[in-house]
C-alpha cells in the first residue's frame, strides 16, 4: 500500500523565485548527480514555485489534459502522479479516488500535504520507484520528464506501462525538442537540471514500451520571459 509522507518541516529552506537569466550551460553530470540537483532546486524554490507556475502558463494546456484525465477516469479509480511537486491537480485527481502523489523534493510534498489530506505521498525517485504491475487506471506526469536524465526516460515508459492495468492510460508533458542532457545556472534561482529527447524519440519509446497513442501533439504556452513548447501525450496500456 502507499507510504504516506511524513513533514519534514525542518529542511525547509524558504527562498524567493528570483527571475531567470537563461543562461544554458551544459555540464558532464556523474551518475545521481541530477537527482540531487533536482530534489536541492525544489526544495530550496519552496512555496514560491507553486504560485509561479499557476500564473507562468498563460495557456493553460495542462488544465486542458487535467480536464481530460479526469473525464476519462472512472470513481474509485487508482492514480498515481509522478513529480506531484506542491500538488496542484492532486486535489481534482484525488476526488473521489485513491491517489498517490510521487515527488523528490521533501518540500513540495509538504505543501502538497497540506493542500490535499485525504491523498497519499511518496517521497521517492521516480527513477528507482517499485510499485505493483497492474495496479493503476492512470499514471499522469506534468512537466516532470524534462528533469529525467534522456537515458532513463524509456525505461521509465517501461515502468509506467508495467504499473497500468489492461486498458488503463499514461498522461504527460514531455520534452518537445531534442538537446543534450544540462544544467542550467539559474532557474527560478537555483541551479536546475534539464533533458529532452524529443518528440520523435519519445514516441518511438513509448510504442516500444507497448503503449498505444490517443494523444499526441507538440503545445506551446508563453511563460514569462519566453515561449516553451511541451510534448503533450495520452498514451494506453492495449493489453
Ligand atoms: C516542474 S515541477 C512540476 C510539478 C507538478 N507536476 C506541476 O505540474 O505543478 C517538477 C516536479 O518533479 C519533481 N521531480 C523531478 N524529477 C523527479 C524524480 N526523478 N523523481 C521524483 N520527482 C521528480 C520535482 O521535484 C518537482 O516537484
Amino acid at each position: 500500500m502507499p507510504v504516506r509522507f511524513r513533514s519534514v518541516a525542518s529542511r525547509r529552506k524558504r527562498h524567493p523565485a528570483r527571475s531567470c537569466s537563461r543562461t544554458l550551460f551544459a555540464v558532464s553530470v556523474g551518475k545521481g548527480d541530477p537527482k540531487r540537483i533536482v530534489e536541492a532546486g525544489y526544495d530550496q524554490i519552496g512555496p514560491s514555485y507553486r504560485p509561479w507556475s499557476d500564473e507562468a502558463m498563460s495557456n493553460d494546456v495542462r488544465g486542458e489534459y487535467l480536464q481530460d484525465v479526469v473525464t476519462r477516469l472512472p470513481k474509485d479509480a487508482d492514480v498515481l502522479e509522478l513529480g506531484c511537486g506542491p500538488g496542484a491537480d492532486a486535489a481534482q485527481l484525488a476526488r473521489e479516488r485513491r491517489y498517490l502523489g510521487v515527488d523528490l523534493s521533501s518540500v513540495q510534498l509538504d505543501i502538497a500535504l497540506a493542500h490535499v489530506p485525504n491523498g497519499s505521498f511518496l517521497h521517492a525517485d521516480i527513477t528507482a520507484l517499485e510499485l505493483p504491475a497492474n495496479s493503476f487506471d492512470a499514471v499522469v506526469a506534468f512537466y516532470v520528464f524534462n528533469h529525467v536524465p534522456g537515458a532513463e526516460q524509456g525505461p521509465m515508459f517501461v515502468k509506467i506501462y508495467a504499473w497500468l492495468r489492461p486498458g488503463a492510460f499514461f498522461c504527460a508533458s514531455l520534452g518537445a525538442g531534442e538537446h543534450e542532457d544540462l544544467v542550467q545556472d539559474d532557474w527560478l534561482g537555483v541551479p536546475m537540471f534539464f533533458a529532452s529527447i524529443g518528440r520523435d524519440e519519445n514516441e518511438r519509446l513509448l510504442g516500444e514500451a507497448g503503449f498505444q497513442l490517443e494523444r499526441s501533439e507538440l503545445r506551446t504556452e508563453l511563460e514569462e520571459d519566453g515561449e516553451v513548447s511541451f510534448h503533450w501525450v495520452i498514451a494506453r496500456k492495449t493489453n
